[in-house]
């Protein structure tokens, strides 16, 4: 019984083990994969746009209906041109001489991407407001203009920054006191924020996402439209949440599922034993019943063997 009870628990105890790893794993990065999932989706929709396409000129492209919010617009230029001469204006872009990429393509492509009422939901700040929309301008191979999946290039300003000149910018929500600063994600989602350098300008020296935004005032019920921004915002973490909680939900479901199997092996396996083992003494005792019935009355043998065979059933039933 011992040796049987050690692998049971070596068993439950593996179970376990497996059972972890699934459990945890998915919280590490998905704090950054709903947003760079969206860049891939943008990049394949922006290609799209190039029906007839011509160097230095910017077409806009159409998303995908579940997407519908979000404007992308796509710019093939020759490497060396956007070095030597730069983009006047590509949207609220203004890419000045000097810009490189790396590894060096012939051709690449500027995407542009103007979040909308998308930017609290992939890119969540908590702490801070939103006054104007997520902008994100990245860069690609511009060889093969049916390419997917296309990894972004390095691509960086050597001399002048690249400006961004947001429109209008909302009004910061009441009670807020600190000022509107730029705020820069680059691709691995580490966040840099920067003063502006006019009311609604800012300026990179690298491609990512770029927007310009304010402390959120303390926790009280804001009654100004900045309102709307928050209900997003809890909606978008809930959704990065819910990854993991659904894992750990059936994880645990299933650990619980597999533990009330187990038990239940074990008490049939431990009542089982017990049945053996009272038949074996039962057995024991009606052997030696029978024997000395035999031995002392000669012809009244065979009903005393009989009915010293159904005791054992009738007490099993009773104990079981
Ligand atoms: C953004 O607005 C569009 C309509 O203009 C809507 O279909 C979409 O659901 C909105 N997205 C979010 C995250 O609210
Ligand atoms: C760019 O794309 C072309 C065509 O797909 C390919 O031949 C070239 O190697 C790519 N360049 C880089 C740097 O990936
Ligand atoms: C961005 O911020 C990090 C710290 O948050 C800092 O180490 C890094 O140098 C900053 N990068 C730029 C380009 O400002």
């Amino acid at each position: 019984m011992g040796l049987q009870f050690r692998s049971l628990s070596i068993l439950v105890l593996l179970i376990c083990f497996l059972c972890w790893p699934r459990v945890g794993s998915p919280l590490s990065n998905s704090e950054t994969k709903p947003a760079r999932a969206l860049d891939t989706t943008l990049q394949e929709y922006a290609y799209r746009a190039f029906f007839h396409p011509r160097t230095g000129i910017p077409f806009d492209g159409l998303v995908p209906p579940y997407l519908t919010g979000i404007e992308i617009s796509a710019m093939r230029l020759r490497s060396g041109s956007l070095f030597h001469r730069g983009v006047e204006t590509f949207k609220e872009f203004k890419i000045p001489i000097g810009v490189r990429e790396q590894p060096y393509v012939e051709r690449l492509v500027l995407v542009y991407q103007n979040l909308g009422n998308w930017s609290t939901t992939y890119y969540p700040l908590p702490g801070y407001t939103y006054l104007a929309p997520i902008l994100g301008l990245l860069a690609y191979n511009g060889s093969d203009l049916s390419a997917t999946n296309l990894p972004e290039l390095e691509f960086w300003a050597s001399d002048d920054a690249i400006a961004i000149k947001f429109g209008q910018i909302r009004s910061k929500p009441e009670g807020s006191g600190s000022h509107p600063k730029c705020v820069w994600f680059d691709l691995h989602g580490q966040v840099n924020f920067t003063d502006l350098v006019s009311d609604n300008q800012c300026l990179t020296y690298e491609q990512g996402h770029f927007s310009i935004v304010v402390e959120s005032p303390p926790p009280s019920p804001p009654a100004t439209p900045e309102v709307s921004a928050s209900p997003e915002e809890t909606a978008s973490s809930s959704k990065l949440d819910n990854m993991p909680r659904v894992c750990a939900i059936v994880g645990i479901a299933g650990g619980g599922i597999i533990l009330v199997v187990l038990f239940a092996l074990l008490i049939l396996w431990a009542w089982r034993y017990k049945k053996r083992k009272r038949i074996q003494e039962l057995e024991r005792a009606a052997n030696s019943g029978e024997a000395l019935r035999m031995t002392r009355v000669g012809s009244m043998r065979v009903p005393y063997a009989m009915a010293t065979r159904t005791m054992p059933d009738l007490e099993i039933d009773f104990t079981a």
